[in-house]
């Protein structure tokens, strides 16, 4: 047989195959969620997020230390506010001793350098469980920027690098900038959640931090996932608006998302793989179904492939013993 190109010949063995790899994962690609919770000494593994913890704030300090050793250059915080701190207000998110304002603070004492990313929606603070005030049984708009921007400034003020505002209400990223501006805080960056679905696959994370929504469901202001041209108007708007970094949220189902946002923009692309996408792949692996490393390589890859700059996952320790190891 005569072949003019033999395309195999690139995959001939290992050495060849990196040498041409396209895509390839690095350490400060990734940013690790952390579940922070009231107490001392708590490590409560979440039973939908198995080897994953939410721990009280000295633990957290400890697992920063070593993320940033091992080459992790940021950290996403979440809390789970107790439940006598819930209300229609959210105010809590803004108590500058609250839970979130203490973390920053003592993350900061103990890593200066690693970037502090904090989630701001009003969810882990409602009694109803939704990102967002109520009224009527609505999640109604304006009010709660109101809120957000009280909580950004206060995530500022306590240390934080950046806010990543996850609720999807519409003109909160104008909102936040503008009170940065105003109020100084003239380094503080903004990684918009703008293409974030109502997905099945957060199901886990909200009983990490019991915050699964009390009536209805998140529709109303997180995107409908047969949606693409709205992803990309979303995203649009919030680099008007000011965003430093844009997120599309999930990962894996909305990969085509991702590639047509990195496409479109001119700012770094995040994504990020959610619980339900972690859970998946620890069920199949605990079960014998997958080979855990490779799913994690795999996916995680595939998601810088379609676009992501930067990947929050659940995975990124895991990911930067496999990239070690290889
Ligand atoms: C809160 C928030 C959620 C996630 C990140 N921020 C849950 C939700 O919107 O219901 C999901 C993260 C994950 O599933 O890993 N607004």
């Amino acid at each position: 047989m005569y072949l003019q190109r033999r395309n195999r010949i690139l995959r001939k063995n290992a050495a060849i195959r990196n040498l041409v790899a396209e895509t390839v994962l690095h350490p400060s690609n990734f940013i690790a969620p952390l579940f922070i919770d009231e107490g001392n000494n708590i490590a409560f593994e979440i039973p939908s997020m198995p080897g994953y913890y939410r721990r009280s704030i000295d633990g957290t300090v400890k697992e920063v230390k070593e993320l940033w050793s091992m080459g992790i250059k940021a950290v996403l915080l979440f809390v789970k506010a107790a439940d006598d701190t819930k209300d229609n207000t959210g105010k809590e998110s803004w108590n500058p001793n609250g839970l979130m304002q203490r973390a920053i603070k003592a993350i900061k004492d103990a890593v200066p350098e690693i970037i502090i990313m904090t989630d701001v929606a009003l969810d882990p603070y409602s009694s109803y469980g939704h990102d967002g005030i109520v009224k009527d049984g609505q999640i109604i708009n304006d009010e709660t920027v109101e809120a957000l921007v009280k909580m950004s400034l206060s995530h500022a003020t306590a240390g934080a690098d950046m806010v990543a505002p996850s609720d999807m209400m519409d003109g909160r990223i104008g909102a936040i900038r503008e009170a940065f501006e105003q109020n100084n805080f003239t380094q503080t960056g903004i990684m918009a959640y703008s293409a974030k679905y109502a997905s099945c696959f957060y199901g886990p994370f909200r009983d990490a931090l019991d915050s699964a929504p009390g009536f209805g469901d998140k529709k109303t202001y997180q995107m409908d996932y047969s949606n693409r041209l709205e992803a990309i108007k979303e995203t649009m708007m919030d680099i008007e608006e000011g965003a430093d970094i844009v997120m599309i949220k999930p990962a894996m189902s909305y990969l085509d998302i991702i590639r047509e946002i990195k496409n479109a923009v001119d700012v770094p692309v995040s994504a990020y793989q959610v619980s339900g996408e972690y859970a998946m792949i620890k069920a199949a692996s605990k079960m014998g179904w997958l080979q855990e490393d490779k799913a994690i390589l795999e996916s995680l890859t595939s998601i810088k492939r379609a676009g992501a700059d930067l990947i929050a996952t659940y995975f990124a320790k895991n990911a930067l013993r496999i990239l070690e190891e290889l």
